[in-house]
């Protein structure tokens, strides 16, 4: 199964990667954490991104799709992949279809007021990826899945993040018209619970 998962920044990607990625036994591929690790060791692609990732806009498209080509190429994905931030505009959409195209996308659906919520409540774990909430965890340190330091991101900022859904509204929105034409496309209403997501996406994908 090739499964796309797409939506608006904090409609809650990572979290369902992470039960989606455990279930079907895909690899979760996140680009954004893909460029967070590299940031992290200082690499010369980490060192390439850092400052337009901290403003909350996109990586450049070549770099970014030359890095998922490569990886969809370990054989870790020779029976399918689940993809999480990519593809972000309708060149890397394209690029993918030519590189191996989804079979399926779901488009987590919800209502953009709720974003800055959720986004400035996450705290993030960088060694497992975990991804929670303060309304669910409470204001405590340590990863409840790893037990490491919890950390707010970098673009997790009111600011960033008005930057971060403007460039959602302009550049990658528009893919949810791209894969209801290629009739690939699946909305599952974002604004329930975690748990009530996830069932939804199980039903969906059979
Ligand atoms: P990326 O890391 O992909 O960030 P994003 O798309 O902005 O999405 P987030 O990770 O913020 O949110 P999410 O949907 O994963 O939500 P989560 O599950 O954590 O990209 C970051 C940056 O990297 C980009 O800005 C860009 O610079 C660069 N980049 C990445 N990919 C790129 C690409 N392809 N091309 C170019 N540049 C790229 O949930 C959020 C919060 O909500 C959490 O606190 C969670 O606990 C909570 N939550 C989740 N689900 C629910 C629920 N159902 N109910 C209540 N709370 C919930
Ligand atoms: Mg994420």
């Amino acid at each position: 199964m090739k499964l796309i998962l797409l939506g608006a920044p904090g409609s809650g990607k990572g979290t369902q990667a992470a039960y989606i990625s455990e279930k079907y036994d895909l690899p979760h591929i996140s680009t954004g954490e893909i460029f967070r690790e590299n940031i992290k060791e200082m690499t010369p692609l980490g060192v390439k991104v850092k400052a337009v990732m901290d403003t909350g806009n996109l990586c450049p498209d070549d770099l970014t799709v030359e890095l998922v080509k490569e990886r969809l190429s370990k054989p870790d994905c020779k029976n399918g992949y689940l993809l999480d931030g990519f593809p972000r505009n309708i060149y890397q959409a394209s690029a993918l279809d030519e590189i191996d195209a989804p079979d399926k996308v779901i488009n987590l659906d919800i209502d953009l007021s709720k974003i800055e919520h959720r986004i400035t409540g996450r705290r993030s774990c960088a060694k497992c990826n975990g991804s929670y909430h303060v309304d669910f965890i409470g204001n405590v340190n340590t990863c409840p899945n790893c037990g490491s330091e919890l950390t707010i991101r970098k673009d997790d900022t009111v600011e960033v993040v008005k930057e971060r859904l403007a460039v959602y509204e302009v550049q990658t929105a528009p893919l949810i018209d791209y894969y209801k034409a290629q009739g690939k496309l699946v909305n599952v209403d974002g604004d329930k619970s975690i748990k009530e997501v996830f069932d939804e996406i199980v039903k969906v994908l059979g």
